[in-house]
């Protein structure tokens, strides 16, 4: 059976910095509270960009970093929940056509914030599988469209942004283990509403204490399940939502600061897109190395939550 290595990793976040200080002038809120509640101090606004532009940008970095070329893709699955249509045609379709990829598989899943593990999840299964040989995986969010902006108990809280990482057949740094998991009995705590009501809506506090338990719990699991000690861990990538929740699991974990990644101050929560914009950000600052062991894990609206274990098979990166 061939094994599944993440090969690349890249992102792109649009130029717009929204501040704070911004908000401040936007609805009634302060530099301090956002700081001290959530640890955001900026995010990127997307404006002459749409979801599918901000993951073409990520996903040619991808596939250039994995030193392949577009021929060389045949599958591009896109996890969104701000795709550019409301129903068709998927994201991944638009990434394909503006990389000239085409006659490929191409499709969008929908698991909120925990998309980019999903997305692991099914690249190394159809790789595993003997379906597919190199597959391009984008995690890509226009959120500032679904945002209410006069709701300052979200608006502070979300930003846009992609990232794109190419798994291939490769059995040296392989994907260990992937778990992913849902509960829509919380549907209603995270949601947006539809028909008339387009905008996320979350009753924040009750999701917070969910989140903390809930990432601890899984990671947990994904290590003992593995028999690997959290020392053994090269780099630590959470979801990027708020600095508490990170730093309550990281703390129930012992994880050490050069352990693990935190971008949530600089690009605020962006969905689908903040677990492999973390890691690229680890990669371009150097944290991340071939053959370094990688622990993701990830929590959003359905609930949906999950898990994964890796060996980067990235080359090192190059200035
Ligand atoms: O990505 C999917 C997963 N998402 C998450 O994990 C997010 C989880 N939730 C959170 O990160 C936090 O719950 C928030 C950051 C959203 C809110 O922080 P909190 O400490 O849970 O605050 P709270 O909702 O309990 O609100 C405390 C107070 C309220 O005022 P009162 O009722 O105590 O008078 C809010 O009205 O803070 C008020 N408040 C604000 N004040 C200034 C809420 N938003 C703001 C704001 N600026 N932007």
């Amino acid at each position: 059976m061939p094994k599944a290595s993440l090969v690349s990793i890249a992102a792109y976040a649009p130029a717009k910095i929204l501040t704070n200080l911004d908000l401040e002038k936007m609805v009634e809120t302060s530099d301090e509270w956002i700081t001290k509640r959530t640890g955001i101090k900026q995010r990127r606004i997307a404006q002459d960009e749409d979801t599918s532009d901000l993951g073409t940008k990520a996903a040619r970095l991808a596939i250039e970093r994995a030193n392949l070329r577009a021929k060389d893709i045949d599958a591009v699955i896109c996890a969104t929940i701000s795709p550019d249509h409301f129903c068709m045609p998927s994201t991944a379709c638009k990434i394909a056509k503006n990389l000239d990829i085409n006659s490929v598989t191409a499709f969008d899943i929908s698991a909120a914030c925990t998309g980019f593990i999903y997305l692991l999840e099914l690249a190394k299964s159809l790789i595993e599988s003997g379906s597919k040989k190199n597959i391009l995986i984008i995690g890509a969010e226009k959120l500032s469209k679904i945002v209410d902006w006069a709701d300052r108990t979200t608006c502070i809280l979300f930003g846009d942004g992609a990232g794109a990482a190419v798994v291939s057949a490769d059995s040296k740094n392989e994907i260990i283990d992937v778990h992913t998991a849902a509960d829509g009995n919380y549907a209603e705590l995270l949601i947006t509403p539809g028909g008339e009501e387009k905008f996320i809506k979350m009753s924040g506090n009750e999701v917070f204490k969910v989140a903390v338990q809930t990432l601890t719990k899984d990671v947990v699991e994904i290590l003992e399940r593995n028999k690997i000690p959290s020392d053994k861990i090269d780099l630590f990538v959470p979801h990027q939502a708020n600095l508490r929740i990170i730093e309550a699991v990281k703390q129930r974990l012992n994880f050490s600061d050069e352990q693990c990644v935190v971008t949530v101050g600089k690009y605020g929560n962006t969905s689908s897109a903040s677990i492999p914009m973390a890691m690229n950000d680890a990669y371009e600052a150097g944290r991340l190395k071939n053959g370094d062991l990688i622990l993701l894990d990830a929590f959003g609206g359905g609930f949906t939550w999950g898990s994964a274990l890796l060996k980067f098979g990235g080359e090192s990166y190059k200035r």
